[in-house]
């Protein structure tokens, strides 16, 4: 049987340089990280940013996270603040992704930041990631794997189904870990959440004071934009049912099993259900139904962050 996936490969010295090798020519590789896979590329290269705009078919205004090893490594193209320290102090590297302003000297090519004088950056925490990072003088645009619009990939398969052979190279870590895009925060003047994620505003409260956004203000992460994370059926928001061409997504133990029913998390555990979501997508989709009904969601700790992504998806 022809192998599909012939694109896929397991983390090895191998491998290891093989994406190192592709990376320097200005490819784009398939990476794992915590959160999701991403679509990684040298930010300092046009080509290779290039070459990942043009394969998500991302609207060029929305601009890509920028990926490092480390606050020193970053130090050449950012202008840290005292806020940055204290979040990075904390969770660094994690699951976090920060938007400071760019230095003027930056060598960061100005599409990766859709030409603004600000620059996202994150500080994965995989094994695997990390390892090529040590190994590159350069940083990673990263975005999540998938087509624009669409949800984000938590295996090296998902990567693969997206780009099919246009890309030569995914690494397979397995599943991401936490399953939902990292929390995006503005450390712009006041403290913003751009994006929920799996570290809450309650948690980076206690650290600095969050500026909480009105429903009326600006979009000022494109991330924000309404439709997004959308698996291609319609989504139905706070549903008790679903008729038998659909499925419905639970959460809790009060749901039987049923052949069209999944479940996020039996024993209630929103981080659990946020690792589940976008999985769970996938296979509803694969299994070919027509509309996604989903049961509500408890909206606090990571249960925010799933709200966020179903509000989109349904949009
Ligand atoms: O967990 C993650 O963050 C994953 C993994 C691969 O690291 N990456 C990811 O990238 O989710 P992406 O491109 O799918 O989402 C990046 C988000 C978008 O909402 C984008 O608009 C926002 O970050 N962003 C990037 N640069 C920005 C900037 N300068 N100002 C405001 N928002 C920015
Ligand atoms: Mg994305």
């Amino acid at each position: 049987m022809k192998n599909i996936y012939s694109n896929i490969f397991t983390f090895n010295k191998k491998t290891l340089n093989k994406s190192i090798a592709n990376l320097k020519k200005g490819n784009v590789v398939g990476l794992p990280t915590e959160t999701v896979y991403g679509l990684a590329g040298n930010a300092y290269s046009k080509v290779a940013v290039q070459k990942i705009y043009n394969l998500k078919k991302r609207p060029k205004k929305n601009p890509l996270i920028v990926h490092y090893l480390n606050y020193k490594d970053a130090h050449q193209d950012v202008i840290f603040n005292p806020n940055f320290y204290k979040l990075y102090k904390k969770f660094c590297p994690g699951p976090i992704t920060f938007v400071l302003k760019k230095k003027d000297r930056s060598k960061i090519q100005p599409s990766v930041t859709a030409r603004l004088n600000t620059v996202a950056i994150r500080f994965p925490n995989h094994k695997t990631t990390r390892s090529i990072l040590k190994k590159l003088n350069f940083p990673l645009a990263m975005p999540s794997a998938n087509l624009s619009s669409g949800i984000s990939p938590v295996n090296a398969m998902d990567v693969s189904d997206e780009f099919k052979k246009k890309i030569k190279i995914i690494i397979n870590s397995g599943k991401s870990k936490i399953g939902i895009e990292s929390t995006v925060v503005s450390l712009i003047g006041k403290p913003k959440i751009l994006r929920p994620g799996i570290i809450g505003i309650k948690t980076i409260n206690k650290f600095l004071k969050i500026n909480i956004i009105r429903k009326s203000s600006k979009i000022s992460s494109p991330g924000m934009l309404k439709k997004h994370y959308s698996p291609g059926i319609p989504v139905l928001l706070n549903q008790k049912r679903a008729d038998k061409n659909s499925a419905l997504i639970t959460f809790g133990k009060k749901y039987k099993n049923k052949i069209n029913y999944f479940n996020l998390s039996k024993k209630s555990d929103l981080k659990e259900a946020a690792s589940n979501l976008y999985k769970t997508f996938r296979k509803i989709k694969k299994l070919r139904f027509k509309k996604i009904y989903v049961v509500k969601i408890p909206n606090v700790d990571a249960g925010i962050a799933i709200n966020d992504r179903l509000k989109r998806a349904a949009n």
